[in-house]
């Protein structure tokens, strides 16, 4: 018989099995929420129908696919997406331990030499090209070759840095074509995350000063007062002062365009993450406030939130994706759980849309992803899939995915 003294640790052996199940159902609610391992799954196969599709030695790399085409369109390793594909690998290889994949990640990633070569001098862009690529290459296998070749990139990418007007420089070449001295785009804050990284790793320490005097002077200058980016910032190379304000891939040069703010978003959680500094973090939430207060219903923007013909006008997949990949770091740096709670669940409901028969190629292609605009002002990549937003929506999923296991 059981005596009330031998019940008593019955009782609360029983009271935590029930908190546990309890638990356990809630975490297991949130983990089905979106069925990751399947989504992963996803992106496996599509990645084996891209490799059987473009098989080629010839290191040209998937870029995108159009609305109306079904095979990928290829570039070289000079065009700035060039990272995108091999980064994409080394998520899959990642995820699934697939060793098929890995040699293939490292062909890929291999391709990307050219980029090191001392005469390549490059441009912004090197941030992209080589953090997706030599970067994921390091983060799994910590080969210290690709810890070498990032290195190098930031040496690269510094020489853009204008100590001047205190950014790097975007686009060089625009000097002649636009008449413009300094440029900086919005884009440009994904790229200094190259410049903490190699200032952490043996690197000039001098690079992690640069990359946090270009988001403050980005964050100075780059926004209007409801926290809406602008593309581009043209600066005067002799006192260093903002001169004007534009866009090259929205809608007007004061319009709202939507990949902007999301590289934006993404841009200023890393440099709070790399600088610990409270007001980039509040500055973080301020554009991504912006950003979730306008987004449609579904949860993907519009390609620029101003275009006058929505709700007639492409979506822009891409920039949701890099957005709730954004917002799953962002929800981890908090410093307050309401505010991690929101940031994971806007994540969460962007990802769920994303992984809806609305986004997602399916049979139909290779790709991931569906609906992503590159440059409708330029007439291209419209309502396309494109390798970035392929990028940041397998990112998204590894990460939503290492959280909600932890
Ligand atoms: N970095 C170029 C783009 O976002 O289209």
């Amino acid at each position: 018989m059981f005596t009330r003294k031998k019940l008593i640790p019955v009782v609360i052996a029983a009271i935590f099995a029930f908190a546990g199940i309890f638990y356990y159902s809630c975490y297991k609610k949130t983990l089905d929420k979106i069925a990751v391992d399947q989504q992963l799954s996803y992106c496996h196969e599509q990645v084996k129908r891209t490799l059987f599709q473009v098989q080629n030695d010839s290191c040209q790399l998937p870029r995108n696919i159009n609305h109306d085409a079904h095979k990928w369109y290829m570039v070289n390793v000079y065009d700035w997406t060039s990272g995108f594909f091999p980064g994409i690998l080394w998520y899959v290889y990642e995820n699934s331990g697939d060793k098929f994949i890995r040699s293939k990640a490292e062909q890929y990633t291999a391709c990307l030499a050219p980029l090191l070569h001392p005469d390549h001098w490059g441009d912004h862009d090197l941030g992209f090209q080589y953090l997706c690529s030599f970067g994921n290459a390091y983060r799994l296998t910590g080969d210290e070759y690709y810890k070498e070749c990032l290195l190098t990139g930031a040496g690269k990418l510094a020489r853009h840095y204008n100590p001047k007007v205190g950014t790097i420089q975007s686009w060089a070449h625009m000097k002649k074509m636009m008449g413009w001295p300094h440029n900086t785009i919005m884009d440009n804050m994904m790229n200094i995350e190259l410049l903490f990284w190699a200032a952490r790793n043996g690197g000039n320490p001098e690079y992690a000063k640069m990359a946090e005097t270009h988001a403050r002077k980005t964050m100075e200058n780059q926004f209007k007062p409801d926290y809406t980016n602008f593309h581009v910032a043209i600066y005067d190379t002799i006192n260093g002062n903002l001169l004007q304000c534009v866009t090259n891939q929205g809608c007007a040069d004061s319009s709202f365009w939507a990949r902007g703010q999301a590289w934006a978003i993404y841009g200023f959680t890393m440099v709070y993450r790399e600088t610990g500094i409270k007001e980039f973090l509040r500055f973080a939430e301020k554009i991504t406030d912006v950003y979730l207060q306008r987004l449609p219903e579904d949860q993907v923007p519009y390609w620029d939130f101003e275009d006058p013909k929505i709700p007639d006008a492409p979506k822009d997949a891409s920039a949701a994706a890099i957005v709730a990949s954004a917002l799953l770091e962002l929800s981890t740096l908090e410093d307050s759980r309401p505010k991690t709670e929101k940031y994971f669940a806007a994540a969460e409901r962007m990802l769920e849309s994303l992984s809806s028969d609305v986004y997602l190629c399916g049979n139909g292609k290779p790709a991931f992803l569906l609906h992503s605009t590159g440059n409708l002002p330029g007439g291209y990549e419209i309502d396309a899939s494109i390798t970035y937003a392929d990028y940041y929506y397998l990112e998204a999923l590894t990460r939503y995915k290492t959280k909600n296991r932890k």
